[in-house]
């Protein structure tokens, strides 16, 4: 086809294990505090974007996994955004429709992060298609405006979202803490306990959190930055037992914000609570064996039931073989009619 230009592009899925929840701009998406998260580069869990432009194309049309969808208001901020940035040679372009093929290979919007990977993956395409010059146009600032968290799955490794103090937003970015050649030991598993879509979207859910539920002012006023640096420090450091507490504290207080939300807003289910309870118990025997740290492993749960468990390479085998033991009383759960379709997957978070 003349004039066609095409491009396929990769994003991968990040969890964090400081969490943002609430905006202080939603047109923007500026949040009310920083947050942090590894980006988990595996084959199984990311999103796969193509965009094609050319000029015989008469609108612009999206897929996802598959379906047609109307692009909706998210998706035409980040590709108006993109053409503003668009490059001298390719300016004929921005007049060209679009058509965008998205499929992500996990389930979307059930708290594994597929906003993330989707919107990461649709900017840094289009970025392609359009010449955009990385050094002078941060992609994390336009992945942000598709959603938050997007802006974290730009890099790779451990990042960090800050969220700036301007009013325009131009500060509020991603940049990479460490690269993922820092912690080479570190895993992550997911546990899928339930590939249902959430009751109530991360949107919704923050924007209800912000009006309603004071302990979310609390925690982004007096508790988020000290974690942060605390963190960053735990990261430089391969320190598991700050990283492991961090992480599970920050879960566990989203979870607690999320339920003093009004209505409130409930994301995790029996199934997660049993895989918390599974790890503390973990983190107890290990400490009986003589472990010289207090946790070998640490749990974190985002808007969604599904659990995501950071640890360390020399403990995954042993880890992964409990969860398989465990696995009688969660399909007694799904006897029981939970929607519960439990899959351990080790990913190798740096492959
Ligand atoms: C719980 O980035 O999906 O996963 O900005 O409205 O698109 P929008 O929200 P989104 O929220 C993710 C929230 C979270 C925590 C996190 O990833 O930090």
């Amino acid at each position: 086809m003349e004039g066609l230009v095409m491009k396929t592009c990769e994003g991968p899925v990040n969890i964090a294990v400081i969490k943002y929840w609430g905006k202080r701009n939603d047109e923007l998406i500026l949040p009310m505090n920083d947050s942090l998260s590894v980006t988990l580069h595996v084959d199984h869990l990311r999103s796969r974007t193509t965009i094609a432009c050319s000029p015989v194309f008469k609108e612009d049309e999206f897929w996802l996994n598959g379906k047609p969808f109307p692009i909706n208001e998210r998706m035409r901020t980040c590709i108006e955004e993109a053409k503003k940035h668009i490059s001298e040679e390719k300016k004929e372009l921005s007049k060209y429709k679009l058509r965008i093929c998205s499929e992500n290979n996990f389930a979307t919007a059930a708290g594994l992060a597929s906003s993330a990977a989707g919107f990461a993956c649709l900017v840094y395409c289009l970025a392609q298609v359009y010449g955009i010059d990385e050094k002078v146009v941060d992609l994390t600032i336009l992945a942000r405006r598709g959603s938050g968290s997007a802006c974290r799955s730009i890099y790779g490794g451990f990042v960090w979202w800050q969220k700036g103090t301007s009013d325009d937003g131009h500060d509020s970015k991603a940049v990479q803490v460490a690269s993922e050649a820092r912690w080479p030991e570190l895993r992550a598993v997911i546990l899928v306990v339930s590939h249902k879509q959430k009751d109530v979207s991360s949107k919704d859910g923050m924007k209800r959190s912000r009006e309603t539920s004071q302990l979310l002012h609390f925690r982004s006023k007096q508790i988020v930055q000290q974690r942060i640096e605390s963190m960053i420090k735990a990261i430089n450091a391969k320190d598991f037992d700050a990283f492991a507490e961090i992480t599970m504290k920050e879960s566990n207080q989203f979870h607690a914000v999320a339920l003093d939300t009004f209505p409130p807003c409930f994301y995790m289910n029996d199934v997660s609570r049993n895989v918390i309870d599974l790890v503390n118990k973990y983190n107890a025997y290990k400490v009986d064996m003589g472990s010289s740290t207090r946790y070998s492993a640490a749990y974190t749960f985002d808007a969604g039931p599904n659990a995501c468990i950071y640890l360390q390479d020399k403990d995954l085998s042993e880890f992964l073989s409990i969860i398989v033991s465990s696995f009688p009383s969660i399909e007694k759960e799904y006897v029981r009619g939970l929607p519960v379709e439990v899959v351990s997957s080790s990913v190798d978070i740096f492959p």
